[in-house]
């Protein structure tokens, strides 16, 4: 019998309508819109705003879009993977949120919290229920509205990170296509980089944890820098090697945005050219577990049938990794 293997059949996005643009950042800290450009490579990034509004408001769009264009029903979904650090409440998770507000009844799911690379965790967790043959339609969101965590009187953090959603179904083929090859990783010891210190149970919401900024987003961000250029690179390189891919075989680079420098130093290492890297940064900045899905979303249309995709992702935790993927459609 053939190999089962998940591939990815549709892609929805959506990023909110407001944009925060540089410009309106050098109004907010110290900072300037050539800094910014200069060191990171992003103009503007997309806002979620109003009461309410939670990172499930972006996944139900997402997902909205996906089903649409993939010409299905909510009812036909047999599970949702939500990758984010951002969920809606403590718990229940945003999976289940999403499942309820899309109507997708004969649904279970659950999130998963690996910072940058939540997606590509999510999508290789996603394969695995295909490859079993237990699953038909798994629907896998990164999504994140890093503005709920984001002091924007921190310029180290704040002109680095917007909002915004992507989604993929994946469904089972026995042709030569769909997700061949991951490699993922972790090393809790970088967790003291990148963090969020408050808000969970060890430190718990007190007033002295909201008086000493401590439920945004801390970043020390030249060491994360390093570890993200050194193991996204390595982990790209590596996944390469085991499949046998010169750099003429790959297609397209999927990189997570967190800095357009960490992005051409992994294609530098991989010998890509930059007409082949995916890159969005410039307007969506860093949304963390959004970024990879939503370069598949605004590339779709370039990309064909039996392309080499190789996403590569790095982030807090540390987490890191990649994903080869022959694209299917
Ligand atoms: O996606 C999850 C993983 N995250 C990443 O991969 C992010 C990795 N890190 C980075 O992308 C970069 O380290 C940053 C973009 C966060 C910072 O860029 P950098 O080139 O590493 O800057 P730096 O932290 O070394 O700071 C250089 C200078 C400092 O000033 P002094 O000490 O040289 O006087 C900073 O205070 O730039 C200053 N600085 C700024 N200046 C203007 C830091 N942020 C800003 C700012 N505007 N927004």
């Amino acid at each position: 019998m053939s190999k089962i293997r998940a591939t990815i059949t549709a892609v929805g996005g959506y990023v909110p309508e407001y944009i925060l643009t540089n410009q309106e950042l050098e109004k907010l800290v110290d900072t300037t819109s050539d800094w910014i450009l200069s060191r990171t490579g992003i103009k503007e990034r997309r806002i979620l705003k109003g009461e309410g509004q939670g990172t499930s408001v972006m996944g139900v769009k997402a997902i909205e879009n996906l089903l649409q264009k993939r010409g299905i029903s909510p009812l036909e979904i047999d599970m949702v993977i939500v990758g984010t650090v951002t969920p809606d409440m403590v718990f229940p998770s945003t999976a289940n949120v999403i499942c309820d507000k899309i109507g997708a009844t004969n649904a279970w799911g659950y999130d998963i919290n690996a910072a940058c690379s939540g997606f590509l965790f999510s999508l290789a967790t996603a394969s695995k229920f295909i490859e079993a043959g237990t699953h038909k339609k798994i629907i896998v969101v990164g999504a994140d509205k890093m503005s709920s965590i984001i002091n924007y009187q921190d310029r180290t953090t704040c002109v680095i990170f917007g909002d915004g959603a992507g989604a993929v179904l994946l469904e089972p083929t026995t042709e030569d296509f769909g997700i061949m090859d991951s490699i993922l990783k972790s090393d809790g010891s970088g967790r003291q980089f990148l963090f969020q210190k408050a808000g969970g149970s060890m430190y718990p919401p007190t007033q002295e944890t909201i008086a000493k900024k401590e439920h945004y987003v801390f970043q020390d961000g030249q060491p994360v820098f390093k570890a993200a250029v050194t193991n996204m690179s390595q982990v790209a390189a590596d996944i390469m090697e085991r499949n046998h891919l010169t750099a003429n075989d790959v297609t397209w680079l999927v990189p997570h945005q967190a800095n357009k420098r960490i992005i051409d130093a992994t294609a530098s290492r991989m010998g890509v050219g930059s007409d082949k890297i995916m890159m969005n940064i410039e307007k969506y900045g860093n949304t963390t577990s959004g970024t990879i899905p939503l370069l598949l979303w605004d590339y779709e249309k370039q990309i064909k049938k039996g392309d080499n995709l190789i996403l590569a992702a790095f982030g807090g935790g540390f987490t890191w990794g990649s994903i080869y993927i022959k694209w299917g459609y």
